[in-house]
């Protein structure tokens, strides 16, 4: 599986070791930026990350900003992305198994690496459930051809 990731400033060191964990456990790593610690404007990555998914040159994306929530907004303007923002393994989990999320959005400075990790894992390997979800993910996503 390939995987498009992108950061911020915010995010750099928390994405390193996402992307450490995914390059050491079978995963293609496509790597957006930022790529220093320099003050940098999160749409520039995260809206990069999210077209690789839309067009289908990745199969999924994970974006890390401060929050997670900039790279989130960013991500979900792209049309075809369903970003989720997740900060427990609860959330990873249902995301996956309802909303059939292709990208996860995580804040550096809101949990920990051990956390992430853990939610990386579950979002990764949890599987989309389909029936009566389809029908809600297709009316969510026919909010994009709208005015
Ligand atoms: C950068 O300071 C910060 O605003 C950014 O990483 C993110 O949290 C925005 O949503």
């Amino acid at each position: 599986m390939k995987i498009a990731m992108a950061c911020d400033h915010g995010g750099l060191r928390l994405k390193n070791v996402l992307k450490n964990y995914l390059e050491t456990n079978g995963y293609t790593v496509e790597d957006f930026g930022t790529y220093t610690e320099d003050s940098c404007d999160y749409p520039d990555f995260a809206g990069k990350a999210a077209k690789a998914v839309a067009n289908g040159t990745c199969d999924r994306g994970v974006v890390v900003c401060g929050t997670g929530i900039g790279v989130s907004i960013t991500a979900n303007k792209v049309k075809g992305i369903r970003c989720a923002l997740c900060h427990d393994v609860y959330s990873a989990k249902m995301t996956r198994a309802h909303n059939d999320s292709n990208m996860l959005a995580m804040g550096q400075r809101v949990i920990g690496e051990g956390l992430a990790l853990e939610i990386l894992i579950a979002w990764l390997e949890g599987e989309y459930e389909g029936g009566r979800h389809d029908q809600r993910i297709a009316k969510m996503m026919a909010y994009e051809g709208e005015e």
